[in-house]
């Protein structure tokens, strides 16, 4: 049955680096597919207002294409994710969609599960920060099953393939892996639950990653330091049963507020004329 691959493009540049990635991914995936394509920056994605709507009653009141995007990823057997480095980190758009996927918890659909592939271009080798980072931590709170991610390089569009032979061989050899069952292995150096490599020491040769919050320590190895990361059973994204336990909690959350609010809004009152809002 021919699979269907859902694409998200956070780069505004049409036939920039992204979408010729992407494109020649799926050139070389063997299995029958069709692929769409969603250019993030494109839409219209209002920021989250924080204000938990989604939760207590399912629905978001901000009117843009965030279900739209959601649902088409949903629909989805696999799933890219190509973003351009922008100052370091993924395109802001990546966040803003992140954030707004909160009323996932409560949606009728989910993107569990399903097959992802995280490309990152940068235009200066060794100058894409934590992109890769946040691209593989926006996999693990939605529960996709990350295949591979890897960073390209190239600052024009079209470059990443410039006379770069090499860079267009490991493009087409990531088609491979995105239906196969090989999970992704990260760098020695790397969280290998989420593959963050920032990583806390914590003292004694204890560590913690920055990111997924599981602890582990650091061990001589021979010459080399080798990490090792244990999960941690307070983790809220790394299971379903996790996430199942994360989603309660925040949906307990208006019972709270309902208890608390007289305290809080008493609390909170004292600050409100402080300063001019711009
Ligand atoms: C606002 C902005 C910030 C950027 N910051 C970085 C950066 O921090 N590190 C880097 O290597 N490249 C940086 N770049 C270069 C892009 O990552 C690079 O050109 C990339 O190939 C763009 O991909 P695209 O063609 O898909 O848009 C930046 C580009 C822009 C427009």
């Amino acid at each position: 049955m021919t699979k269907k691959i859902v694409a998200l493009i956070l780069s505004p540049r049409e036939l920039g680096n992204c979408e010729i990635l992407v494109k020649e991914v799926c050139r070389n995936i063997p299995e029958e597919h069709k692929l769409e394509l969603i250019r993030l920056t494109g839409k219209d994605i209002k920021p989250c207002k924080g204000c938990y709507a989604c939760l207590a009653k399912g629905v978001c009141h901000l009117d843009d294409d965030f279900i739209a995007v959601a649902e088409a990823m949903a629909s989805a057997d696999a799933i890219i994710i190509a973003s351009p480095t922008y100052f370091f980190g993924a395109n802001g758009m990546l966040k803003v969609f992140l954030d707004r996927c909160m009323q996932l918890f409560a949606a009728k659909f989910s993107v569990r599960g399903k097959p992802v592939i995280n490309l990152v271009t940068a235009g200066i080798k060794g100058e894409a920060g934590y992109s890769e980072m946040m691209l593989n931590s926006f996999s693990l709170i939605l529960g996709l099953k990350l295949r591979a991610s890897e960073v390209f390089y190239g600052a024009l569009p079209g470059e990443v393939f410039f006379e770069n032979d090499a860079q267009l061989q490991r493009a087409a050899a990531l088609g491979k892996e995105l239906f196969s069952d090989k999970e992704r292995v990260f760098a020695d150096w790397a969280c290998p639950m989420c593959g963050s490599d920032v990583i806390q020491l914590l003292g004694r040769g204890k560590v913690q990653c920055a990111v997924c919050h599981n602890y582990g320590k650091i061990d001589k190895n021979g010459e080399e330091l080798k990490l090792e990361i244990e999960l941690n059973p307070d983790n809220i994204f790394f299971t379903k049963e996790q996430a199942a336990r994360h989603g309660l909690w925040l949906q307990n959350m208006k019972e709270r507020f309902m208890q608390l609010r007289r305290k809080l809004a008493g609390l909170t009152a004292p600050y409100k004329d402080q300063g001019r809002w711009l």
